[in-house]
């Protein structure tokens, strides 16, 4: 695909960053007093403050600039139309279609898909509602307590984040567990106490060839059988996938087999019918609250101007970190428990999207791509990493997210809570100066000598940029507004960057590499030839540790 000429506004902003070297965030906000008013958007349940950056005025007008020479608006347009967005998989990226609750036609490959998204999404939720009534019931004939989802990557992540997101809002009768890793130990820990008969799996896999949930599902099956005969797979499992031939050879009925499309990338989705557990849980009428959610970005995304449109702002001023202040890595903390695994889905939604180095023509990318991606919720993030943040030489920006009230927790211990969560990002914006620690020291009756020895270490600069992103609740309709803002980041990002970011070839090598190596690891006597020496010598050395 053509590249369309970027380089005056990238030089634009590059003569601009150099301006902004000296300035420092505490430097905007004591020029402009009223720095917040003009730095935060506030979209229907969430408002994004983004006024803790290094830029101004000119550098929002630059960067998007760049957004426009980079036709944002136009591939945007192209993503909503249902366009081949996913050149190397020649696919359409259309997750949006899942959360469109009107029903309006919406295209793939000139197909209106919107007549099997809403079937689809009717059988799945009617499904869910009735195993969680107790309608549909197990080979025992007793409700079910215990819904397993087995599935890895897109097929975990999401589902398993949005459950302990949205635990308040699920049934009291229902305990939700996810199975991932191929690890016997994750399966047999989630089993462990488990009443077998009363156990829903669930088998999530777009492809149904994934090692690790085949395995495990298989393992499942085996309880199952051992337990209960083989005439209770029938009533103890049903799937989720977009392979129906595959689903039915597990065993699986047709009224247990709830299907989605290749147009549907696994680390986006959580809108279709992969998130059956969670629909299980809080009920068809939360999870069609939680797709709304999903859906009122879609149309901020498609509406608002580049300058005011949240996931864009979002996407650049990640690049203006990325690609003009070389910062490497952006954190995300959420200041709510609950909230705990979204850090680890945004992994998967970011990098394995942006993790790329070549361009949709295949040429290789001048300019850095997608940031590491990490984080751990607030506050117990303040006593793991948050140092390196505020004295480090190493600069992270940061994604704070917060809610005004608790879901269900003490009022109390939400306000301190809160208060942490400003506290931060207002500890890195401003740092502590030398003369403060001084003074401090000189107010606690320290000795000169000590001040003097003590004073760089407790002194620090602070401008260390963050977002926060401020909500009333963690509602299923806050958590589906979220999840859509850094889908869309992601995507504004890839258009810029002029990557694919609905593939992910590299993850293909190690899947290659470990089948080929599993035979080996399984019998002691296998031939090791053609191996390189460190694998050759961890090998043997583990047959020796396996003999002793
Ligand atoms: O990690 C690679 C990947 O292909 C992800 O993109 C995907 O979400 C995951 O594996 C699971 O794939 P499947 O849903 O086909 O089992």
């Amino acid at each position: 695909m053509d590249r369309f000429d970027l380089s005056e506004p990238l030089y634009a902003l590059e003569t601009h960053r150099a301006d902004m070297g000296e300035v420092t965030i505490a430097d905007l906000f004591a020029k402009d007093p009223e720095r917040f008013a003009d730095f935060h958007v506030e979209l229907d349940d969430v408002l994004f403050d983004f006024s803790k950056h290094r830029l101004d005025r000119t550098t929002l007008a630059l960067l998007v600039d760049l957004a426009h020479a980079a036709k944002v608006e136009e591939r945007r347009a192209a993503l909503f139309a249902g366009e081949i967005v996913n050149p190397t998989e020649a696919r359409p990226a259309l997750h949006m279609a899942l959360r469109n609750m009107s029903g309006a036609p919406m295209l793939a490959g000139g197909v209106d898909v919107m007549p099997e998204v809403l079937a689809e999404r009717r059988k799945m939720l009617a499904f869910a509602e009735d195993v969680r009534n107790g309608v549909i019931r197990s080979t025992t004939g007793e409700a079910f307590t215990d819904i397993v989802n087995i599935g890895i990557g897109g097929s975990d992540l999401g589902p398993a984040m949005a459950a302990q997101a949205l635990s308040p809002f699920v049934s009291p009768h229902l305990r939700l567990h996810f199975v991932a890793n191929v690890d016997g130990a994750d399966l047999a820990d989630r089993l462990k106490g488990l009443a077998l008969e009363r156990t829903l799996f669930i088998i999530c896999s777009k492809t149904f060839t994934t090692l690790e949930t085949m395995t495990n599902a298989a393992a499942a099956r085996g309880a199952v059988v051992e337990k209960l005969g083989e005439a209770a797979i029938a009533a103890q499992f049903c799937a989720v996938s977009t392979a129906p031939n595959e689903v039915a050879a597990f065993g699986i009925q047709d009224d247990r087999r709830f299907l989605f499309w290749d147009w549907v990338g696994g680390r986006t989705s959580i809108w279709s019918s992969i998130g059956l557990s969670l629909a299980i849980g809080i009920g068809a009428a939360q999870f069609e609250d939680f797709l709304r959610g999903g859906e009122t970005i879609d149309r901020h995304f498609l509406a608002a101007p580049l300058a005011g449109n949240v996931p864009v702002l979002m996407a650049l001023i990640e690049i203006w970190y990325r690609n003009f202040w070389d910062y490497a890595a952006q954190a995300v903390i959420p200041y709510d428990q609950r909230l705990a695994r979204f850090p680890a889905y945004l992994q998967q939604l970011e990098m394995e999207s942006n993790g790329k180095s070549v361009d949709l023509s295949g040429a290789r990318i001048e300019s850095a791509t997608g940031p590491i991606i990490f984080g751990e919720p607030g506050t117990n993030a303040q006593h793991a990493f948050l140092q390196l943040f505020h004295q480090g030489t190493e600069i992270v920006p940061v994604d704070f997210l917060v809610a005004a009230e608790p879901t269900a927790a003490d009022p109390h211990q939400h306000n301190l809570l809160v208060a942490n969560c400003l506290a931060q990002s207002e500890a890195l914006m401003r740092g502590r100066t030398r003369e403060d620690v001084e003074a401090r020291l000189r107010g606690q009756g320290a000795p000169e000598e000590k001040i003097a020895a003590l004073a760089p270490h407790k002194a620090f600069a602070g401008n260390r940029p963050s977002s926060t992103f401020l909500y009333k609740q963690l509602t299923p309709r806050v958590l589906g507004q979220l999840i859509a803002l850094y889908e869309h980041k992601v995507f504004v990002q890839s258009v810029i960057w002029n990557i694919d970011p609905f593939d992910q070839w590299g993850v293909e090598l190690g899947k290659e590499l470990a089948l080929r190596l599993a035979p080996l690891v399984a019998d002691d006597r296998a031939a090791l030839d053609g191996l390189d020496s460190s694998t050759v010598g961890l090998i043997a050395h583990m047959r020796k540790l396996k003999e002793g």
